[in-house]
């Protein structure tokens, strides 16, 4: 009986055993794993399970937040890497392109499609692009160059960088500098042009002063006009350097508007005051038909220095007896000022060049009126930077005339519209 009773003991004492061990491995050892873990990770050691669970719960979270906020990161990253205005490929070692943006498409590929996937010698054959490549992949150094392309649109102007990743890979970036290095030459043509225009008076200035020094100054039938020909360059200088300068202030942005309501036909009143001894002396009447409630919003000094431009223009390239008139009249949200003329007008080759600085349809004749040829693109910034347009139409022998669309005063939108004032009216 007792030894039954050992048995039955053994065996349970057996079954307790078997139990303790699957509860240490199903539950001991894996919590045990997890406290390590999480000390590791950070937690405070000697939690309860529940305390841990919870602790684990809210790593498990915050990492979950981290991956998703690096996702977020990653997603920016590829618009910005697609969206980007230059062009980038990425090539492995078999010259395969594994990655190319939006614009890398459109330089190499045919009518922008995606050129993922192809070969780089099959979508860009400039030599120079496939050793930038050659070089970054085999010897791992930075490539830089420059090529141009025949586009659709033209010929462009790329400078490029390639640069080596990771092994077997590397990436181009391809910058579109068209525009820059157009800039760069119509900057460095502007320079030319300044100091070309400068040399011409200055030397004479110099030649007839010399004259003068030699004797000249003695002699009473030359020396008066001598001197009145110096004046005439010396005054030919001023302007010039007074225009040039304030194109390039206007160009830079260097100029600060002060907008105030004008009412234009005052303003092409006293305007028009001013110039009455030049319209006399060209024999040129000049015509306001501004109706009377016409206003803009404009910088007064800068608005009278456009018209100045425009009339002076009208007035020297006109005929004796001739006319120039200027009117107003609103057009869809805009204030249109027209300055028409009489005048020898601009032929039709001519036209679209002549608001480019230094441009004169007839220079010797532009220049002995007194101009420098950089009125009309002082117009033409002047009205930009005032957010409007000018345009002009001529008639070669009959007349010029410019519009200006000047932007609408910001109280005069669709419901706030004037009646249209007849504009045809008065004078002429
Ligand atoms: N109203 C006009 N009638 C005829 N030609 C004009 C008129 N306005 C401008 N032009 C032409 O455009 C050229 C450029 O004008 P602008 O820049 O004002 O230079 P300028 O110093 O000669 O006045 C002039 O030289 C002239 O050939
Ligand atoms: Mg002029």
């Amino acid at each position: 009986m007792s030894s039954l009773f050992a048995v039955i003991i053994f065996i349970l004492l057996i079954l307790l055993g078997g139990l303790i061990w699957r509860v240490r491995h199903r539950f001991f050892i894996p919590l045990a794993r997890l406290r390590h873990t999480l000390s590791v990770l950070g937690a405070p050691p000697g939690h309860s399970v529940a305390a841990t669970m919870q602790a684990a719960r809210s790593q498990l979270r915050a990492w979950a937040g981290r991956a998703h906020r690096a996702e977020r990161e990653l997603a920016l990253l590829a618009s910005v890497l697609e969206k980007t205005h230059d062009g980038i490929l990425v090539v492995d070692d078999d010259f395969r392109i594994l990655f190319a943006n939006a614009s890398a498409s459109r330089i190499f590929g045919h009518l922008g499609a995606s050129i993922k996937g192809r070969r780089l010698a099959e979508v860009a054959r400039e030599r120079q692009i496939y050793e930038g490549f050659q070089r970054a992949l085999g010897e791992r150094r930075a490539f830089e160059g420059r090529i141009e392309r025949l586009e659709s649109t033209g010929r462009k102007t790329f400078q490029f960088q390639i640069i080596p990743l990771e092994a077997g890979k590397a990436a181009g970036v391809f910058l579109d500098i068209t525009r820059l290095e157009h800039l760069e030459r119509v900057r460095q043509e502007f320079l030319a042009n300044v100091s070309h225009e400068l040399r011409t008076p200055l030397a004479s200035i110099l030649a007839y002063v010399e004259t003068l020094l030699d004797g000249a100054i003695h002699d009473a039938e030359h020396n008066v006009r001598f001197l009145e020909v110096v004046q005439k360059h010396a005054q030919r200088l001023n302007s010039l350097v007074n225009d040039i300068s304030d194109l390039s202030a206007i160009e830079s942005g260097h100029v600060q508007l002060e907008p105030t309501v004008i009412h234009v036909r005052h303003a092409v009143e006293d305007v028009m005051e001013t110039l009455r001894p030049r319209a006399d002396q060209f024999d040129v009447r000049l015509i306001n038909a501004v109706p009377e409630n016409v206003e803009i919003m404009a910088d007064r000094r800068r608005f009278e220095q456009i018209l100045i431009n425009l009339l002076d223009n009208g007035i020297k390239f006109n005929r004796r007896g001739g006319r120039v008139r200027v009117d107003a009249e609103e057009r869809a949200g805009e204030t249109a000022i027209i300055v028409a003329d009489t005048g020898i007008g601009i032929p039709p080759s001519d036209l679209p060049r002549i608001f480019e600085r230094f441009y004169r349809v007839d220079k010797a004749r532009s220049i002995e009126l007194g101009g420098t040829g950089l009125g009309l693109a002082i117009v033409k910034h002047l009205v930009r930077i005032h957010g409007g347009k000018i345009a002009v139409q001529s008639q070669p022998g009959k007349g010029t005339q410019f519009t200006i669309l000047w932007p609408m005063k910001p109280d005069q939108g669709d419901g706030d519209r004037r009646s249209p004032h007849p504009h045809h009216s008065s004078v002429d």
